[in-house]
């Protein structure tokens, strides 16, 4: 499983206005909405085009575009909710899944509320939105159930990570049937004992929906 972060002095921008516990919600949804945008521009790197030809007012030329079917977007409700529009700005042909999971706050357990997914996601690619990979269960649990249902390339979006996470996903997901990748904003240092990321920047869910 790759793990790439996005190393850029806007996305650092950003992100430390999202950590200061004085951003209100209207200012944290932007700025994640803007983020997610930029990172969207890297995690995209290898989206699957096909070659086209393509008129200009001058000659026909050869170009890309998005192969069919279009990728796949999956915002983990909530707070992945608050990452959708700045994906879709970058893809907005793309079809949207949901999946609704929460954390039990005792076991850290994930637990799926919500499955509004496609049922068969033969050779799809997927985008899969959640701005904290903390103890890393419930992207664990969104990937094995992609993968599953045949997705073959799934790249996980997050605002940051926790080293611990990065290691349990790696080790939850094994070898999968798939091309498995996360970008995130940042590395943070490690988790609290009540699996929120230090320094992190608080409850993304809270924060953005209250
Ligand atoms: C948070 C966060 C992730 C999950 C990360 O969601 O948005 O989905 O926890 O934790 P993990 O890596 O330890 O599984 P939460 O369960 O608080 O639900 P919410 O989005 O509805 O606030």
């Amino acid at each position: 499983m790759d793990t790439l972060v996005v190393d850029h002095p806007l996305v650092a921008h950003k992100l430390t206005t999202l950590r200061d516990v004085r951003t209100d919600s209207p200012t944290f949804r932007r700025l994640t909405d803007e983020l997610v945008t930029l990172l969207a521009y890297e995690a995209t790197r290898d989206v699957r085009v096909a070659d086209v030809t393509v008129d200009t007012p001058l000659m026909p030329m050869t170009g890309v575009q998005l192969t069919r079917p279009t990728p796949l977007v999956v915002p983990i409700l909530r707070a992945g909710l608050g990452m959708l529009d700045g994906m879709t700005r970058l893809l907005p042909t793309a079809e949207v899944g949901f999946l609704g999971m929460a954390r039990n706050e005792e076991t850290l357990a994930p637990a799926t509320y919500a499955d509004r997914l496609p049922n068969d996601l033969s050779g799809r690619q997927c985008y899969v939105l959640d701005p904290m990979l903390a103890t890393g269960g419930t992207l664990a649990a969104a990937l094995r159930l992609l993968v599953e249902r045949g997705a073959d390339h799934v790249t996980a979006i997050c605002l940051l990570a926790a080293p611990e996470g990065l290691r349990a996903l790696a080790e939850k997901v094994g070898e999968p049937a798939a091309t498995l990748r996360v970008v995130t904003a940042a590395i943070d240092d490690r988790l609290n004992e009540k699996g929120f990321i230090l320094p992190g920047l608080g409850d993304a869910g809270d924060r953005l929906y209250g």
